[in-house]
């Protein structure tokens, strides 16, 4: 049995997908049913239900967008990175093994390797590096600092958060820490990184690593399957595209009826399109090659999520919540 938190989310849903794809029994809960962000009620329901597998789904990404979280602070800190604490504290003591959806957005830039060394570039920098020589342009690894953190600022709130979270929780007991890239795949909804750009009044030209959505779930997945070893993972489909590039994946594949603009520079953006700073990074995912898991070249998956564009219908998760053994002390 596995416990599934945050179900009713973007990301709870799809993994809520994926392990009914795979036969799984599994609870989907929602802090409606149970709230699990309260210790005391949380220990108990591991206590007695004994899941062999604990999934944290649940988090603030901020709604529409990450400028939300600089405001709901309280929200932000509390769903990012107490609650993970929470867990992790209740899983240390039922030693129940459990993966959490960290983030890659705890950096920004990459790394740009040439003679003489390695030095990190970002921004137009980094833009105008890439466009002209990609295979020079390297992602960070899992024993990178993050870089964009409280530790590391500036920062945006969201993002110190997350960063934050993965220095409570890492090492503390059985647990992944997968960190995606800005999700992506085939469907039409707002949290989709491919709906994003497309309705944006302009669009910010960064150079990111992405995860396709589902590819994400399975390869979380596919991790604590294999038995790999506990600890943090970059979850991103290998490699790295420009927003241009994938702008012109958009046109050459979907055909809008529509010109799309973009921010001049960094400064315009700020002023008219952004109040939090962004993080545009590149990660690298040798870890989880190492560890025998695969994701689709990060071309190949767009291309395949924008031929498939709204093919997929909307997955309407009907069993969440359904179900939900409530166990009184
Ligand atoms: N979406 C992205 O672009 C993205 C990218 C990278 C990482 N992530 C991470 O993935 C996790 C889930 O993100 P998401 O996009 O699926 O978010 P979401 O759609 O907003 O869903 C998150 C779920 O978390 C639960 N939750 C628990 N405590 C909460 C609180 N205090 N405030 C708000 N929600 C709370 C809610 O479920 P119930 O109330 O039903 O239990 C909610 O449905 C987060 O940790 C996020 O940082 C997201």
């Amino acid at each position: 049995m596995i416990l599934l938190l945050g179900a009713s989310g973007y990301m709870g849903q799809a993994f809520a997908t994926e392990l009914r794809r795979r036969r799984y029994s599994f609870i989907p809960l929602t802090r409606k049913a149970i709230d699990y962000t309260d210790f005391d009620l949380l220990f108990d329901y591991i206590r007695k239900l004994k899941p062999e597998f604990i999934i944290n789904a649940a988090g603030y990404p901020g709604r529409p967008n990450v400028d939300a979280c600089e405001t709901a602070r309280e929200e932000t800190l509390f769903a990012n990175t107490l609650l993970p604490q929470t867990i992790s504290r209740a899983c240390s003591m039922t030693s129940t093994p459990w993966g959490h959806i960290s983030s890659g957005c705890i950096y920004r830039g990459a790394k740009w390797i040439d003679d003489p060394g390695t030095r990190i570039v970002e921004g137009p920098e980094l833009r105008r590096l890439f466009a002209a020589s990609p295979e020079k342009v390297f992602g960070y690894t899992e024993w990178d600092e993050p870089n964009f953190s409280f530790r590391n600022a500036p920062c945006n709130f969201y993002s110190g958060t997350k960063a934050l979270a993965e220095e409570a929780i890492r090492g503390a007991g059985e647990v992944y820490l997968w960190r995606p890239g800005m999700p992506f795949n085939g469907r039409s909804e707002p949290r989709n990184f491919l709906w994003r750009i497309q309705n944006y009044a302009r669009v910010f030209d960064g150079v990111n690593s992405l995860s396709q959505l589902d590819d994400f779930v399975r390869a979380c997945l596919d991790l604590w399957e294999r038995q790999a070893p506990f600890g943090i993972y970059n979850m991103t489909n290998p490699g790295a595209v420009s927003t241009r590039q994938v702008i012109e994946m958009v046109e050459r594949i979907l055909k809008p009826n529509r010109r799309f603009e973009f921010w001049e520079n960094e400064e315009e953006f700020y002023r008219h399109g952004a109040k939090a700073p962004r993080s545009n990074c590149v990660l690298d995912v040798s870890k989880l090659l190492v560890a025998g898991i695969k994701m689709r070249p990060v071309e190949e998956a767009l291309e395949d999520s924008l031929r498939n564009w709204n093919v997929a219908a909307l997955r309407a998760d009907n069993s969440t919540a359904r179900n939900v053994p409530s166990f009184s002390s």
